[in-house]
């Protein structure tokens, strides 16, 4: 027995038997020596290996290795478990429980939304409530003319953890689709087998999916090469409008910024077009502008809905992320340029300034805002 556990049992026992000891002449610590010298024992015997009889499941219960999870007894011994602590293993029991038990709850959440759509449809009658307003139907949403490819050829770059990220933002890109005012074609390029087991695991219904391309194709041999830029924090040009008629790459990847200028690179090797999100003219961020697939996908939606960067923008990034950064002021910061630009002058002026210099301030400007 560890000392801790020692020291917990010795004030266990002096708190469940205080009365006993308070009464006797026996001092609390002989009282409580002699208590922990049986429980040593008792321990002891339950640890001994039994020759004679086969043991009891009780006995079975408290020996090293058997656990019960969801109210399952395992054995953590197993060799399926090997390597494995005793928190990662009950983890992967409880997720395994959790996969297996999705039938049977979204059968009770069916249940659930039948029965309050009775209700509701019952207030409705009694004029209680409002009737909801029609849902817009699929076909009669309006496709712009921008297409999205979303690269999902990085998956060999991803923990499962990752990946099963990447799906559900990739699920929700397409559930703000469905509802934009505008939509766009979008196509998931390179749809490997480790993302589509992932799909079909946890969005099953992924192949009813409409206006969404599942390919296994790369993007450069589905599209012409001239119609496709490919949006990355890491370039140097900045897409001021989203242009009819071409096709924007977000890469399909979460990485947590391990892999700084991955797309930039991939996509210059290949000869297409790259361009950031406008971030820096609307927003001073305290961290880097790199932005998850759906945050970037969802932004395009907002811009064809708008035609406002700042609006679109100020809807999507994330509350914690704005409170850290400062909101740009277009006149204050018109204002500020046209200061800059005369203070610039006369230092001009002033000192004969080396070129480097000016290019370093130049520099040192555009890192704060990038
Ligand atoms: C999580 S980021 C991936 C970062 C990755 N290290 C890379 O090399 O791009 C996912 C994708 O969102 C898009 N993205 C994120 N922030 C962006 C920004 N500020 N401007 C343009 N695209 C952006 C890019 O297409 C990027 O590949």
């Amino acid at each position: 027995m560890h000392w801790r556990s020692c020291k917990y049992e010795a004030f266990r026992i002096m708190r469940k038997w205080s009365h006993k000891f308070m009464t006797s002449d026996q001092s609390p610590s002989v009282f409580v020596f002699r208590q922990l010298s049986n429980c040593r024992n008792t321990m002891e015997a339950a640890d001994s290996p039994r020759k004679d009889s086969p043991a009891t499941p009780e006995e079975n219960s408290t020996k090293k290795g058997l656990r019960t999870v969801n109210g399952v007894q395992y054995d953590f011994n197993d060799p399926r478990f090997a390597g494995m602590g005793t928190r990662a293993i009950k983890r992967l029991l409880k997720q395994e429980h959790w996969e297996a038990t999705r039938d049977e709850r979204t059968k009770i959440q069916r249940e659930k939304q039948r029965r309050k759509k009775e209700e509701r449809q019952k207030l409705v009658e009694e004029g209680v409530l409002e009737p909801r307003p029609k849902r817009q139907r699929h076909q009669e949403m309006s496709l712009s003319n921008v297409g999205v490819v979303i690269d999902c050829a990085f998956t060999s770059y991803m923990s499962e953890k990752e990946l099963h990220s990447m799906q559900s933002q990739i699920v929700h890109c397409y559930s703000k689709n469905r509802t934009a005012p505008l939509s766009m074609k979008t196509s998931i390029t390179s749809f490997d087998e480790a993302l589509r087991t992932t799909f079909d695991k946890k969005t099953s219904s992924w192949t009813n999916w409409k206006n969404v391309d599942f390919l296994t194709e790369t993007y450069d041999e589905k599209f012409d090469k001239d119609n496709l830029i490919y949006l990355s924090a890491d370039s140097d040009n900045v897409a001021h409008e989203l242009e009819d008629g071409k096709t924007y790459i977000i890469g399909g990847i979460v990485d947590k910024n391990r892999y700084k200028g991955l797309c930039q690179n991939k996509a210059v090797e290949q000869g297409i077009k790259t361009a950031q999100l406008p971030i820096g003219e609307y927003i001073h961020m305290a961290s880097r502008k790199v932005l998850t697939v759906n945050q970037v996908y969802e932004i395009m939606l907002k811009w064809l809905e708008y035609r406002d960067w700042k609006r679109a923008f100020m809807d999507v990034i994330p509350l914690r992320k704005l409170k850290e950064s400062v909101i740009v002021d277009p006149k204050q910061e018109e204002a500020g340029s046209e200061e800059q630009k005369a203070e610039k002058g006369e230092a001009e002026e002033a000192i004969d300034a080396p070129q480097a210099n000016e290019d370093d301030a130049d520099s040192k400007e555009k890192e704060a805002t990038t």
